[in-house]
């Protein structure tokens, strides 16, 4: 993946600690929209039987906030903002990975039986996605200018 753009956003991804409740009966873990994310939740989607060796993701979006979580299992989530790169093991029930817009995410090294659950602040939008990488750098680019 090359890295063109000027631009420092991917401090705006951050792993969130959760509120975990535990007693004998287990532990219970919630998200509050506009409390514990920045946004108002509108979806819920789940990614799960991700074959191993498989990858989802690699896109950006252009509008919309997501939080990540590694509900049971563990994966790979690489970040990059078309300057830097990073990457984040998501393992834990009770840590959420926050995504703002403009940020180009890969998601692969899913262990057997991992669930990611996301949480996002708009309705599914196929326009609100960038699919091809240069499309995505010419609006980081755009956007970093
Ligand atoms: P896709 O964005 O390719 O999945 P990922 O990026 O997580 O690997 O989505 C796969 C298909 O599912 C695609 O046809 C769009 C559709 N989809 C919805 O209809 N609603 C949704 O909320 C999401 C996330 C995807």
């Amino acid at each position: 993946m090359k890295q063109e753009t000027k631009g420092n956003v991917l401090p705006a991804c951050r792993v969130i600690n959760l509120p975990k409740l535990s007693d004998p009966r287990g532990n219970l873990s919630f998200v509050e929209g506009e409390n514990h994310v920045p946004f108002t939740i509108k979806r819920v989607f789940y990614l799960y039987d991700v074959p191993v060796g498989g990858n989802r993701g690699g896109h950006a979006l252009k509008q919309c906030h997501q939080l990540l979580i590694a509900c049971s299992g563990s994966f790979r989530v690489t970040l990059t903002d078309g300057c830097e790169r990073r990457e984040v093991h998501l393992s834990r029930p009770d840590q959420g990975l926050l995504i703002p817009p403009l940020i180009w995410r890969e998601m692969d090294d899913f262990s057997s039986g991992a669930v990611c659950l996301v949480l996002a602040s708009a309705k599914y939008d196929a326009a609100d996605y960038y699919r091809e990488y240069p499309d995505y750098l010419t609006a980081r680019k755009a956007a970093a200018s």
